[in-house]
Parts: C-alpha cells; structure tokens; sequence
C-alpha cells in the first residue's frame, strides 16, 4: 500500500520505517530540510535500538522517502498519517497546531478520497477539529465534494523498544465508524495481526480517551507504588518484598510496580497534565489524576532530600557522581527526566555534579553543557574521582554489578544514594557502605547495630 507519514520525530519515523519494512511503500514528510537530508543519509536524529538499519535499508531498497514536498506526499499516499508533536501549551493542554497545519496541507493538495489517520497523541475531540479543518480548506479551494474520514489510531511504543512495540503491538486501536476506512486500516496493519486478532475497533472518540487512559493508568501504578514506597520507609517495611508480594496477585501483575525517583518522559507527564486539563475544561475535578501528578512531582524531590539530609544540609561545594541522566535506559532523552530536578537542585545547593550517561551525553551537554558545576565524564568510573557520593538515577544495565571496592576508593566517603533499588542494602552494608535506596529502610544500619532490625529480615 502507498502509505504517507507526515512528520518525522519518535513516533513518525518509527511507523514508516516499521510500515516499509513489511514492504508497504512509505513517504515521510518533514518541513525540517536538514533533517530530511540527514534522514536520507541515514542520519538518524534519535537513539532507539534497531531503527538505524531499518530506515538506511528501507530507503536504500526505494521503499522509505524523505520529503519536504507536501504535494509529493498527498499524492502519494492511499492514506494520510499524521504523526506531529503535540506539545503542552503554557497551561498544560495538548496544542494541536502542528496535527491542524498538517490537516490543512493535506486538504491543500488532496485530488481524490483520502483516509487521514491520527497517531498523535490528541485530546479527545480533536479528529473532529481535524475533519473540520480539512473541510474548511477543501471548500476554500472550491472542492467541497472530496470525500475523506479521519480515523484516530494512537500508538502506544515505549522510548528504547519503539521498533519492537511497533512491530508487535498488543492492540491496534482504529477510531472510526466507516466500514470502508476498516477495510484499508485492516489491510495496513495486515502484516502485524497475524497470531491474534489485535484490532480493536470503536469510536474515534474512544479511541482518542483509550490512549490518554492507558498512560493515565500506568502513571498511576508508578505513583501508588511511589507512595507505598514512602509509607514503607516511614514503617520500616521493605518496599521489594512488598512489590512481590502484591505482583503475584494477576490483578495487580509485576508490570509498572517498581518504585523509583518518579517517572519522566516525553508522554506521562504530558499526558496526565493534558487529560487534567481537560477535565478542568468541562469542569469535572479529575482528582486522582492530579494527585498521581502531585505524587509524581514530589517523588522527584526525594533522592534530594535524602542526600540534603545525609549531609545536615551543608551541600555547598560538595561534589557528586551521578550514575543515568536519561528519564530511563536505551533512551537519550532527558525531558522531564528526575535527574534534572536532581541535579538542579543539588546546583541550587552550591553542590557540583560529575555525571555519566551511557546514550544521554550529547543531550545533557545540550541541555546543561554550559553550566559551571557540571563535568559530563566519558565513563562511570571517572564520574566517581572524588566525589563525596554516588547517585544512581537511572538504571543502565551496566550500573548494576560495578566494582564497588573501585568505587569505595575513588568517594570521600563510602555512601550510595540509588533511585532505583538496584542493590541489595544488606550486601551493600557488609561491604561497608551506607546505602540509601527507596522504599527500604534509611540507611540501613550494620547489622550489628541493628539487632531488632537484622532479625526481622532475616526470620
Ligand atoms: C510510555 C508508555 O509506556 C507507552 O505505552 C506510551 O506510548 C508512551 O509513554 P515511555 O515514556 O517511553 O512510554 O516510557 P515507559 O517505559 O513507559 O516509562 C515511563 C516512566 O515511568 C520512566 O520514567 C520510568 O522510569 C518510569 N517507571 C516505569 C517507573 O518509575 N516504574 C515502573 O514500574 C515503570
């Protein structure tokens, strides 16, 4: 099928590459020219595993074309996809101008019957704006009586697995009530329905609120299991143990119950200020969701208060190693990331930071290079020459067995302040180090200094 991606960030760029892989004929299209260039050279604008290859060997097989030509676009495609960022406007509503602009070129070049597909995230009601856009634009070039649908589709790819989600979807949502759209939108995605039916197909508004609600959902897990993580500490339970014990109940699963310095991303905290301001809109309190954001933005504070606390407040001139930047692994991208709200505050604190990334070096040096009490290390271990303590944010797979002895040489004094539980506090306590992590007592003491503590473990 002859397939058009207009836009080519995360979400764009994965789909078409993804949708010529499986042999469809894919133009994308971009109003950015360097980045079409590049797209064509093979220069890829973001880390993802697997995309890389996928999109040099789709367009050097002539079935993956970068364009800023629009008209090309239109043309091309038996169907219309809109994939453009929807960034929070100031007061944190989804801002359609970019999916509308897109709307309207396509009405500008469009000949014959179209099939718009929306997979950016949108608020609900916005494929109804979309339709009224491209109506608007038909009728003021005097070509009123082309017939289009406009079909909501969000995706749901995970940052540092997008080629895989993509091309293994659980479900593939399809907003529309026109049975001549299904037909299309069931021979697209043909190639990816094969083991299971996936496609799940209701009203585009339904579809709209499905995506704003499984992100809404997931955020919410992390947000309880923050909160309980918070309680334990305070009870002296072991958040782990609990995590394990509520995961083997399949009502509540393992998934999207670790506890953490709170989530980040380009999608969660978008979309849950996007959805509450919705609410706001039509005047219903959405109260649970604000509190999932409120949890969400105070759980970002707390590897700071606990290292703040650690050292009575007097952060001024001491210097850390950071260990992550990214707002999780395989991934570059540092927005909303905790580890900035870190760091910001330990800078506000007159503290200094060295800090490793295994992917995020570039961005933080984008975002932070400038700033005086930052030094951006080539390797963790270089991170760590003398620092005070180390803190790990983010959790790289090669953070989780390091050489601790190593590590012990190069802190002034041997303290570990982890966001992510990668580490087991009472091997961390024999090998001598005081070991903050979270939801698990704080610090834990030497054994031998906490009999009542120790036999509660251990019994
Ligand atoms: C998310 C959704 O998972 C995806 O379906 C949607 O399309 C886009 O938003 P993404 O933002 O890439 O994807 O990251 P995800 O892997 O979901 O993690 C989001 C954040 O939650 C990260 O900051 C992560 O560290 C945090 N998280 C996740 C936790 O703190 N605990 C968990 O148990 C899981």
């Amino acid at each position: 099928m002859n397939v058009t991606v207009f836009g080519t960030g995360y979400v764009g760029l994965v789909q078409g590459a993804v949708l010529a892989e499986v042999g469809h004929q894919v133009v994308c299209v971009d109003v950015d020219e360097l980045k079409v260039k590049q797209l064509e050279q093979g220069i890829i604008p973001i880390y993802e595993p697997g995309l890389t290859s996928m999109v040099k060997e789709n367009h050097a097989a002539g079935r993956l074309e970068f364009t800023t030509d629009a008209a090309r676009g239109v043309k091309h495609g038996q169907v219309q996809f809109i994939a453009v960022g929807t960034p929070p406007d100031e007061d944190g509503s989804a801002d359609l101008k970019y999916v509308l602009a897109v709307a309207a070129t396509i009405a500008e070049h469009m000949d014959r019957e179209q099939i718009i597909i929306n997979k950016s995230t949108v608020p609900v009601g916005s494929a109804d704006k979309v339709r009224a856009e491209v109506k608007k634009v038909l009728k003021e070039r005097g070509r009123h009586e082309i017939g289009f649908d406009v079909v909501s589709n969000p995706e749901f790819l995970k940052e540092g697995s997008a080629v895989a989600d993509c091309q293994r979807p659980d479900r593939i949502i399809i907003g529309t009530e026109c049975d001549d759209t299904i037909e299309v939108m069931r021979e697209l995605y043909a190639p990816f329905n094969r083991n299971r039916d996936k496609i799940i197909v209701m009203d585009v508004r339904s579809a709209e609120l499905t995506k704003y609600a499984a992100n809404c959902m997931l955020a919410t897990k992390i947000s309880f299991m923050n909160e309980m993580a918070n309680l334990a500490e305070r009870l002296g339970a072991d958040i782990e143990a609990v995590r394990l014990g509520i995961g083997a109940d399949p009502r509540i699963g393992y998934h999207f119950i670790y506890p953490g310095v709170g989530y980040g991303g380009s999608c969660f905290p978008k979309d849950l200020q996007a959805l509450i301001h919705a609410s706001d809109n039509i005047d219903f309190d959405a109260k649970l969701l604000k509190a999932v954001e409120s949890r969400n933005k105070e759980q970002k504070t707390t590897l700071f208060q606990k290292i703040s606390q650690h050292f009575n407040g007097q952060l001024e001139g001491k210097n850390f190693a950071i260990w992550g930047l990214s707002f999780k692994p395989n991934t570059d991208d540092m927005r909303d990331a905790p580890s900035r709200v870190l760091m910001e505050a330990l800078w506000t604190a007159g503290a200094k930071v060295q800090a490793y990334d295994p992917e995020a070096m570039e961005e933080a040096q984008r975002l932070y290079g400038s700033h005086e009490h930052l030094s951006l290390c080539g390797t963790k271990e270089a991170a760590l020459k003398n620092t005070n303590a180390l803190i790990i944010v983010t959790e790289w797979q090669n953070f989780r067995a390091p050489d601790f002895e190593f590590i012990k040489t190069q802190l002034s004094e041997p303290t570990i302040f982890d966001g992510r539980n990668l580490y087991e506090p009472r091997r961390m306590v024999a090998k001598g180090f005081t070991y903050y992590s979270v939801g698990r007592a704080n610090p834990v003491l030497p054994l031998s200094l906490s009999p009542s503590y120790a036999s509660t473990v251990i019994s």
